[in-house]
């Protein structure tokens, strides 16, 4: 059977060698297609029971040139680009892969952190993380990687997740919030994980952002879509200590740089998960899962239903 991995942003070269090995020692057959076009999926879906992407947009126009498709697997923890109901009414087992990549994010958030903190190396004396309190908007994979790592630096961490019990958050050193109001009010850094959903998306804006304490700095590895551009760009100018960094870039970067310069900070592409340790697990897992729902229908991570 056809394994088709379609990727925009290429996994490193031993996450590929890696995926063709367990795809090919499994009996079935690989397609890699790096940087390709929508045409060129379109051509690549045709003959394809499975399907590996990332954050690559799979729509219904895409499975109705699949016949043969079974199986997408986003090699990743978002879901939020694969169009579910359309995968459902097509008959296609949609899965993530959730932890595989979840370190490679959680310690970009320091890496951002740091940068902002000491005003992205420009000379001038900064400030450190030892001490301050970071929150976490979401104690999911991602979140829990990142409580672990701020313990290193010596900062208090909480966190807000309707999903997570207190005593699970207790249990890692993490003092449980139930508000977002808390969440933005008690903490001078703020990391957010939460998934863009119709729930989240334009959550982030004016008012939660005018509660942070002096020098506060929002850190996005999440989503761009659970941000309020307009509301976040108009905290910004009434506070000139407030920050913002973000691994993906908002739609109105280049206003956002114009006006704060030094305050915000865009990844050129986004990095979170761009490791080779993180391409090699979520792409192995990611073949794995494939490989055995194509077998024998195993769908423990399915998002749709
Ligand atoms: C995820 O949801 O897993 C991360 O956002 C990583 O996305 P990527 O595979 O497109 O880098």
């Amino acid at each position: 059977m056809k394994i088709l991995v379609f990727t925009e942003k290429p996994f490193a070269p031993a996450a590929v060698k890696a995926i063709a090995d367990t795809v090919n020692t499994s009996g079935n057959e690989l397609e890699l297609v790096e940087g390709g076009t929508h045409a060129d999926l379109l051509e690549a879906v045709k003959n394809a029971e499975g399907l590996i992407v990332r954050s690559d947009k799979i729509t219904s126009e895409i499975m109705d040139a699949a016949p043969k498709l079974k199986v997408i697997v986003r090699a990743g923890a978002g879901y939020d680009n694969i169009d579910l109901d359309a995968a459902t009414k097509h008959g296609i087992c949609v899965m993530n892969t959730p932890g595989q990549n979840s370190n490679a994010v959680a310690e970009l958030v320091f890496g951002m952190l740091v940068m902002m903190c000491r005003n992205q190396y420009n000379g001038k004396a900064g400030s450190e993380l030892k001490g301050k309190r970071l929150g976490l908007y979401a104690f999911g994979q991602v979140g829990r990687n990142v409580a672990r790592i701020a313990k290193g630096f010596g900062m208090e961490v909480s966190a807000l997740d309707k999903f997570v019990p207190d005593v699970m958050m207790e249990g890692e050193g993490v003092k449980p919030l139930h508000d977002a109001k808390e969440l933005f009010s008690q903490n001078e850094f703020v990391s957010l994980h939460i998934p863009a959903t119709p729930e989240t998306k334009g959550s982030i804006g004016y008012d939660l952002m005018m509660l942070m304490p002096k020098n506060g700095v929002l850190v996005n590895t999440a989503r761009k879509e659970v941000i309020d551009e307009a509301g976040l760009m108009k905290a910004l100018e009434e506070r000139p200590d407030l920050r913002y960094v973000s691994d993906i870039k908002p739609d109105t970067a280049e206003e956002f740089e114009k006006k704060f310069a030094a305050r915000v900070f865009f990844t050129p592409k986004k990095m979170g998960a761009q490791t080779a340790e993180a391409n090699f697990n979520a792409g192995v897992a990611a073949a794995e899962q494939v490989i055995a729902y194509l077998k024998d229908g195993w769908n423990k991570y399915q998002v749709n239903k």
